[in-house]
């Protein structure tokens, strides 16, 4: 039976594909990573009570980077470039999702509007980052290898979503509701093809590592559409709701470590 546990189990047992994905997800995380840590920096002095949990966003992604690293070395795998059309931060980026990378160099503060645009993008991309993870959570808590790396990942996501919905609803409460609505509506939208887009690149290239016959990769694509085509009709609004979270300040913290996966 053709279930995600058991599409998950095969790239996990084999080495090639365990390191695409593993370097796909460190890229993405790393990625996230630099853009939280430049955002921290560029937070507005109107804002600046938000710099040290942007800036705890970033260490969190950066260590989910390198713990996804560390699981490949130690298998004694090495990382793999990921393809560009697997990439999906560089290609929400492309779309125009968040804030410009070219923008995030400049050592220009960024006004209250670019603070709420991050954090919309945040929200949506979070989201999807923390149901992902509750996914492998939920088939993978116990695996020896990445069980515990899958919990604390998860554990962070949540929190990230957490937080993003507790500063949103910030702003709009202080009057910036309307743009936030139009701003998530714009990133739920694109961030759907995208993550489309870049799990059938994904699942392209498994399927050439693992050698899957055709007609799997037929089920999986088909699969990949539907999920798009629910989304689109409207599951995409659960990416764009906005309610308090029971865990207050969720990023209040200093950030935890990887030092036990290294
Ligand atoms: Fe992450
Ligand atoms: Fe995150």
């Amino acid at each position: 039976m053709l279930s995600a546990k058991s599409l998950f189990q095969e790239i996990l047992d084999d080495d090639e594909s365990f390191r695409l994905f593993c370097s796909i997800a460190a890229s993405g995380e790393s990625q996230g990573g630099w853009e939280n840590g430049r955002i921290a920096a560029l937070v507005p002095e109107s804002e600046r009570d938000l710099a040290p949990k942007v800036a705890r966003h970033g260490a969190d992604e950066d260590k989910h980077g390198r713990i996804f690293h560390a699981l490949m070395k130690k298998r004694g795998l090495r990382p793999v470039p990921v393809p560009a059309e697997a990439d999906y931060t560089m290609l929400l980026e492309r779309h125009g999702i968040g804030l410009a990378h070219d923008q995030l160099k400049r050592d220009e503060p960024l006004s209250v509007h670019d603070v709420v645009t991050y954090l919309a993008h945040s929200r949506v991309t979070e989201q999807r980052a923390s149901e992902q993870m509750e996914m492998l959570r939920k088939y993978f808590a116990q695996h020896p290898d990445i069980g515990r790396a899958v919990k604390m990942i998860s554990k962070d996501e949540d929190n990230h979503l957490a937080y993003c919905h507790e500063e949103l609803l910030r702003f709009a409460y202080a009057g910036h509701g309307r743009t936030i609505q139009r701003i998530l509506r714009e990133c739920a939208l694109a961030e759907i093809a995208v993550y489309r887009d870049v799990s059938l690149a994904v699942m392209d290239h498994m399927g050439r590592i693992l050698g899957w016959p055709r007609a799997k990769s037929a089920v999986l694509a088909a699969g990949i559409h539907a999920v798009y085509a629910y989304e689109r009709l409207g599951g995409w609004r659960r990416m764009v709701s906005l309610e308090m979270p029971e865990r207050r300040d969720a990023l209040g913290g200093p950030a935890t470590t990887s030092v036990e996966f290294a």
